[in-house]
């Protein structure tokens, strides 16, 4: 490929993307800009017509097809933002667009497809994961003539979204540094290589989720290399491997990379939504996640700092997830386990020795032992320091606690099932599980668990995202452990063995 920077800037000065996406505004986020005591800047593409800058890659990409190409038709494999772009550029430029979905999509982003690219636009529900839709959609680009059109990898796609650099240097000239959410790194690599030419002295900063930092990964190999698994919460970045051209670009000109976490993101997306009442989706918050890390890890003060809203294309229900998180994502609580003596009063001595601090979470249930486990939420004003503060007095005060503030089995599972130890010794063994969610997707689930195996332990919630997330235990005696290892990798389903996990021994393993 090998296209010069400087052949990259004529494309992105030259993308007609204008023809359906707006200039979005690029507003000042005054609230969290008093509390960061930085100028912080959100470039709002939520006002795109299909609420992600998605539109400006692909639009970009269909405008450079010859018209036999365009009477063919257009093909991609996503369930996401891509795909809302393509079908939406593709029906106003008059182009069959054919989109492959897995079989498992949920409805509303098939719906949200069908709806924007109109009597023109084809959804195919093939296979079970993304990976077998993507050889279903280069086989059927084979078949049909139609041209595959690729999410990031692909020079045309860069510079459609390097158009949002070419706005906010407009809008925005001074910016110190830029702050840019990185999946498969189309975003970043072509705002990269707009800004660098022109207003090199911005620094870009790419920013990943820690359970899909692909970007990471390849600088450390020095090319791009597949993630061993990708966590699905922020689903606009859950890519596995960067593209080839994007990492040729991105590694040249990107000054530095940061990792968020999920809570991070969450609380972010309470910090957009303080400011703008705008919902992002988590991977659309990325870039704000970051600058609130960035300014505590340098102690940046009185700076110019940008952030890209890319998306709102938000789930409604994972809301109760983002909501339940955010609080420990600001450090405004914490949430631990501690040990006490299972014996009358207990329970007022230890409320009593946590000093008056509001309480949000407390699971307890009897146990037959000397101990009682308790899980403990409370709300903290001056983040961990405070807790530090409280461990300390509550160990002083003789009772054993540890902190689950970053456990993420915790927060996500044993806080809702403490207690249940079982009442005989049991050889039991723990493991998540991540399915594709979709109406009857549990019961799916369970049936293809089968039932040779005693299940000890289950525990799932809805949390509104394309994945379900399972915790549950089985009774696997020694000798039939090879053949449920097998059963396992059989189901397909992304797992992990938690059995040895301190949240999963303290308050439910067999003693
Ligand atoms: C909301 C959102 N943010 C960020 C990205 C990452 O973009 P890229 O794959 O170009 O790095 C995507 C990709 O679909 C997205 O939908």
């Amino acid at each position: 490929m090998n296209i010069s920077d400087h052949d990259y800037l004529k494309k992105i000065l030259l993308a007609p993307v204008y023809d359906v996406a707006v200039a979005s505004e690029l507003v000042l986020m005054s609230r969290l800009s008093q509390e960061l005591g930085n100028e912080v800047f959100l470039k709002r593409e939520d006002q795109q017509p299909v609420k992600s800058f998605k539109l400006r890659g692909a639009y970009n990409r269909l405008s450079t097809l010859t018209d036999a190409q365009q009477e063919a038709g257009v093909i991609a494999a996503s369930a996401g933002n891509h795909a809302q772009g393509l079908a939406y550029g593709a029906n106003v430029k008059g182009i069959k667009a054919t989109i492959v979905m897995p079989e498992t999509t949920p409805e509303i982003k098939v719906d949200a497809v069908r709806r924007f690219g109109g009597k023109l636009a084809e959804v195919v529900l093939y296979g079970t994961n993304f990976d077998q839709a993507s050889t279903k959609a280069k086989a059927l680009a084979q078949e049909h003539g139609y041209t595959f059109i690729p999410p990031f990898d692909d020079p045309d796609v860069i510079a459609g979204q390097g158009t949002v650099a070419r706005e906010l240097l407009e809008q925005n000239a001074d910016l110190d540094i830029l702050f840019v959410a990185v999946g498969g790194g189309g975003l970043a690599a072509g705002i990269a290589v707009y800004l660098k030419q022109l207003k090199p002295d911005i620094k870009i900063v790419a920013v990943e989720s820690e359970e899909s930092a692909c970007f990471m990964a390849a600088k450390a190999a020095g090319k791009p290399v597949p993630l061993p698994s990708v966590g699905i919460f922020a689903d606009g970045v859950a890519v596995k491997i960067m593209g080839e051209e994007t990492f040729r670009l991105c590694d040249r000109l990107i000054d530095e990379t940061v990792t968020v976490t999920n809570d991070e993101i969450c609380g972010a997306i309470k910090d957009i939504f303080d400011d703008t009442r705008v919902i992002a989706e988590p991977a659309g918050a990325l870039s704000v996640a970051a600058i609130r890390k960035y300014i505590k890890q340098h102690n940046v003060k009185g700076k110019q700092l940008g952030g890209i809203l890319c998306g709102a294309n938000i789930n409604f229900h994972t809301l109760r997830y983002v909501s339940e998180r955010c609080e420990l994502a600001e450090q405004k609580e914490a949430v631990f386990a501690a040990r006490l003596p299972e014996r009358p009063g207990a329970f007022k001595g230890f409320c009593e020795a946590l000093g008056g601090k509001n309480i949000t979470e407390f699971n307890y249930r009897y146990g037959s032992g000397e101990d009682a486990h308790v899980f403990v939420g409370v709300k903290l004003k001056g983040g961990q320091q405070e807790f530090a503060l409280l461990h300390n007095s509550l160990g002083d005060k003789g009772y054993d606690c540890f902190n689950l503030s970053d456990n993420e089995l915790a927060k996500l599972h044993v806080r809702h099932m403490v207690g249940g130890r079982p009442p005989t010794l049991l050889n039991e063994t723990v493991f998540t599980f991540e399915f594709p969610e979709h109406p009857g997707a549990l019961l799916k689930f369970l049936n293809t668990l089968g039932e040779r195996w005693n299940i000890t332990l289950f525990h799932y919630r809805n949390h509104g995202a394309a994945k379900g997330l399972v915790l549950a235990g089985f009774d696997i005696e020694p000798a039939s452990r090879d053949a449920f290892n097998q059963h396992v990798e059989d189901l397909g389903y992304s797992c992990k063995d938690v059995t040895s996990d301190p949240a999963y021994q303290f308050f439910l393993a067999g003693e």
